[in-house]
This record gives structure tokens, sequence and C-alpha cells, in this order.
């Protein structure tokens, strides 16, 4: 069965897209089969795989509108398997008020679907009904946090909507993974930001912290993931080594084989 994840913040630029991203394509590169659903109206996340979304006329909207099934949204691209947003998702709020059973929608196409090991889904920056989509979808949540001041400012609003679809609409939804982002080892603040972070999560904290890599913020200007656009970069290195935490994690190998790593950031 295919693991699915939600990336969710609803707080705007914490990395969401990226780390969706860039954690797929390192997942690809370790041999894992990986489908990218881009449930942004900002269409961000197809925008950075390099594919025009203003241009496409299958997409995520078409599936949530019942006019079309995963398989025939599904775009093929380097590897990575990806289900494209469309600007049109903005109106689905309004489109879909009184439509009954609208929170399960995603669940039931992903349901279609039994192709990979793991499916990521990018959510907006917001808590409203594209967001419960993906959370009464998934099984488990990561939620990136930018290793900055008010980091965790209006996390009790986002753990507060978790507990409400956890109680209403999928009581096996947890939140599994913290990702800190954009890390820059020479502001003492990020260093305090990842300690609060981590008392408040423990392990849930991903030992892998994501540095504050220009190559990561050029990237999505070529359509390409970072990667294919700066294999040596930090960012990539940072990329690989999150992806293998988590498959290490999602699928831990037997035991006396399993190796215990600890990333130091520095
Ligand atoms: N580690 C990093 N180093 C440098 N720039 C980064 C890094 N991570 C993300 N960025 C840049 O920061 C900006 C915001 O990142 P991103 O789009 O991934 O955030 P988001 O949470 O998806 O935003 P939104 O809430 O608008 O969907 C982008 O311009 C991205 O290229
Ligand atoms: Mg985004």
């Amino acid at each position: 069965m295919s693991k699915i994840i939600a990336l969710c913040n609803q707080k705007g630029g914490v990395g969401k897209t990226t780390c969706t991203l860039n954690i797929a394509a390192g997942m690809e590169k370790i041999g894992k089969k990986v489908l990218l659903v881009d449930l942004d109206p900002q269409a961000h996340l197809t925008y950075c795989l390099g594919i025009q979304a203003h241009e496409l006329t299958q997409t995520i909207y078409d599936v949530f509108k019942g006019n079309r099934r995963i398989a025939d949204v599904v775009l093929q691209l380097d590897g990575l398997a990806v289900i494209p947003s469309s600007l049109d998702l903005a109106g689905l709020e309004m489109e879909l008020a009184g439509v009954p059973g609208r929170e399960f929608l995603l669940r039931e196409a992903l349901g279609q679907t039994d192709n990979y090991d793991f499916i990521l889904v990018d959510c907006p920056p917001s808590l409203g009904i594209l967001t419960l989509n993906a959370l009464t979808a998934a099984q488990e949540i990561y939620i990136p946090l930018q290793t900055e001041f008010l980091a965790l400012k209006g996390m009790s609003k986002l753990i507060e909507t978790i507990d409400t679809v956890k109680k209403r609409l999928n009581k096996d939804l947890e939140i599994t993974g913290i990702i800190g982002t954009r890390y820059d080892a020479r502001k003492k603040l990020n260093k305090g930001i990842i300690e609060i972070i981590s008392e408040r999560f423990g392990n849930k904290l991903f030992q892998t912290i994501i540095r504050e890599n220009i190559s990561l913020a050029e990237a999505p200007g070529y359509g390409q993931t970072i990667f294919a656009y700066a294999p040596k970069s930090y960012g990539a290195e940072d990329y690989l080594a999150l992806a293998e935490e988590i498959v290490a994690r999602e699928q831990p190998p037997p035991p006396a084989s399993g190796r215990k790593r600890r990333k130091a950031y520095k």
C-alpha cells in the first residue's frame, strides 16, 4: 500500500513545496516510486517542475470535480510522477460548499492507485477544504518549520485542526515528522529555534536539518529538482540525507543490518 504523507503548514513560505519536491526526488534516487500531488492553487510545485500549470487541460481540479480519474491526470517527468495543480483550485472551496463528503474526495481518488511506495501531498498555506482533503487522505503529516523567530506561531491552530480531523474524519492521522528548513549556522537564533523545536517535538524532528542554500532557491526557475540543477550543493546533500532518513524510518531494515546514524548540524 502507498504511504500517503501530507506536507502541511498554514504558514506561508516555510519550505513545504521545496521539501515535497526534493524529498520525492531524493526518494526516487534511492529507488522508491513516488507520486507528487500539488494541492496548492498557486501551483508552485507544478511550476517548479517546469510544467506550465495554466496551459494544462487535465489537473487535480478535474479529479475533485469527478471528471477525471487519478491515472488520467498523472504526468511522468524524469522518474517522478506528478499530479499537477490548476489555478482553478482557488474556487473549489465555494464550488464544493454544501457537497456532502467533500473532505473525502482526495482520499477516494488516491484509493484508485497503488502503484507507488510514497505519495507526497504539497498543501497550500491555509486550512481550507484542500488541506482538509489532504489530512483526510494521509496517514502521516510532516510539518516543515523555518528555523526562524515565529516558527512555532500558528502551530496551536494547526494542531487543533489536525486533532479535529483525527476525531471526525481520519482516526489514524499522526504528525510524524517535523522538518527544520532554511537553517543558517551563522545565526545564533537558528540554533536556538532548533533546540526549542527539538524540546517540543522530540524525535519527531528529523535529524537532517535543511540548510539555507541558494541553489534551492534557484532550481525552480529552471524547472529542476535540486539533484538535476546542483547535484553537488548542500541542498542536494541535505535532501538526499532527509529522503534516506524518511525511508529508513518508514521502512526500517531488519534489526541485524540496522545502523544508527546521527547527522550533526553545524
Ligand atoms: N533551504 C532553502 N534555502 C534557500 N531558499 C529556500 C530554501 N527552502 C526554500 N527556499 C525558498 O523559499 C521560498 C519559499 O519556499 P517554498 O515555496 O518551498 O515554501 P512554501 O511553504 O511551499 O510556500 P507557500 O506557503 O507559498 O506554498 C521559495 O522561494 C524557495 O525557493
Ligand atoms: Mg508551497
